[in-house]
């Protein structure tokens, strides 16, 4: 088992391979730019610890992995367009540091340079890691298309949460995980298992981004706090807090959400103060541990050593705890 420094490092050192400047020198420098800008790395991590975990070369991943971290990066350029955001990774959005056609069109190149490292592959699991990663990228839009439809919609149920939240961000962490073992040339009940690991480690991932957005330190997470409060999006903090509140608290958080105050400092206080005061927060931290519980019992499936189920367990248990 390697440590996880050295699948990033690995991981880094592919991607400097990969990720050039060229010209048109507009296209390429915000893809330059984004990745530049880091992250968790956590999707490419996943695939190439699932591949090492099942006594492959995880090297042997390394395209797969990067394929992933490219869609996603991809994925945030499109979304932070979306969402309005001004901020990403502690610095200034694509479409706010250039203009909204290049965060269009460098985001559309990352996708497509991401498909083109499949091709380094062999046929049949070309087949294989392309067909997923199609499947999955398709879901994604469809994630991020409910969560679009969400922010204008009065009647969003939890269970409408959970599933755009399956689609625009959990199934490619299953999918990150399940590439690691189509790799490593495993059994289909393994690549199910782990699939449904990083499938449910996803779930907690969205609910605690969500969480974060709202309660994260300003200072570190990176993002602008507040942002998702300013989009009105149907978050699981809103739609407990809808659940749990009194019939004056909820007018209010539904007026509050009607709203597009030009400082929204205010507003974001208020909704802020509903969603702790009914309970909800408390009721947000509990589902990531549920989730991620979830996931920790579908170690003990996986046709692994017991160090690397050891491994695996902290690595998700670090995740819930984090900050950013
Ligand atoms: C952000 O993903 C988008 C979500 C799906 C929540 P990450 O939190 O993994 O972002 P980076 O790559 O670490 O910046
Ligand atoms: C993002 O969800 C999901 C995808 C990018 C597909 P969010 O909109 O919550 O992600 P952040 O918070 O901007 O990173
Ligand atoms: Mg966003
Ligand atoms: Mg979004
Ligand atoms: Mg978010």
């Amino acid at each position: 088992m390697e440590g996880i420094e050295n699948y990033a490092e690995s991981l880094q050192n592919y991607l400097n391979g990969v990720v050039t400047i060229k010209e048109p020198k507009k296209l390429y420098e915000p893809i330059k730019y984004i990745v530049s800008l880091g992250g968790k790395r956590l999707r490419p991590i996943l695939t190439l610890m699932t591949c090492d975990f099942f006594d492959k070369d995880f090297k042997e991943a390394l395209p797969a992995a990067l394929a992933l971290e490219l869609f996603h990066n991809f994925s945030l350029i499109h979304d932070d367009i979306m969402d309005e955001a001004p901020l990403r990774r502690g610095k200034k959005t694509v479409h706010h540091k250039w203009d909204l056609n290049t965060g269009i069109l460098s985001g559309d190149a990352l996708l497509i340079l991401a498909y083109q490292l499949f091709e380094n592959y062999e046929p049949q699991k070309f087949n294989e890691l392309a067909k997923l990663f199609s499947s999955t990228a398709l879901q994604v839009c469809e994630g991020q298309q409910y969560d679009v439809d969400f922010e204008t919609r009065n009647n969003v149920t939890i269970l409408e949460y959970f599933k755009m939240i399956e689609y625009k961000t959990a199934v490619l962490l299953g999918a990150a995980m399940k590439m690691g073992a189509i790799v490593a040339e495993t059994s289909e009940v393994c690549k199910i298992n782990t699939y449904e690991f990083g499938r449910n480690l996803g779930i907690a991932f969205q609910l605690q981004d969500d969480y974060l957005d709202c309660f994260g330190n300003p200072d570190t997470f990176g993002k602008k706090v507040g942002g998702d409060i300013i989009a009105n999006k149907k978050t699981f903090l809103y739609l407990k807090t809808l659940e749990k509140s009194n019939e004056s608290d909820t007018e209010i958080l539904k007026q509050l959400f009607s709203s597009f105050p030009k400082d929204p400092t205010k507003k974001v206080e208020q909704v802020k103060k509903l969603y702790l005061k009914s309970g909800a927060a408390k009721e947000s931290l509990q589902e990531i541990e549920n989730y991620t519980q979830i996931a920790n019992n579908i170690i003990k499936k996986l046709d692994i050593s017991g160090k690397n189920k050891a491994v695996l367990k902290s690595f998700s248990d670090q995740l819930m705890n984090r900050k950013v």
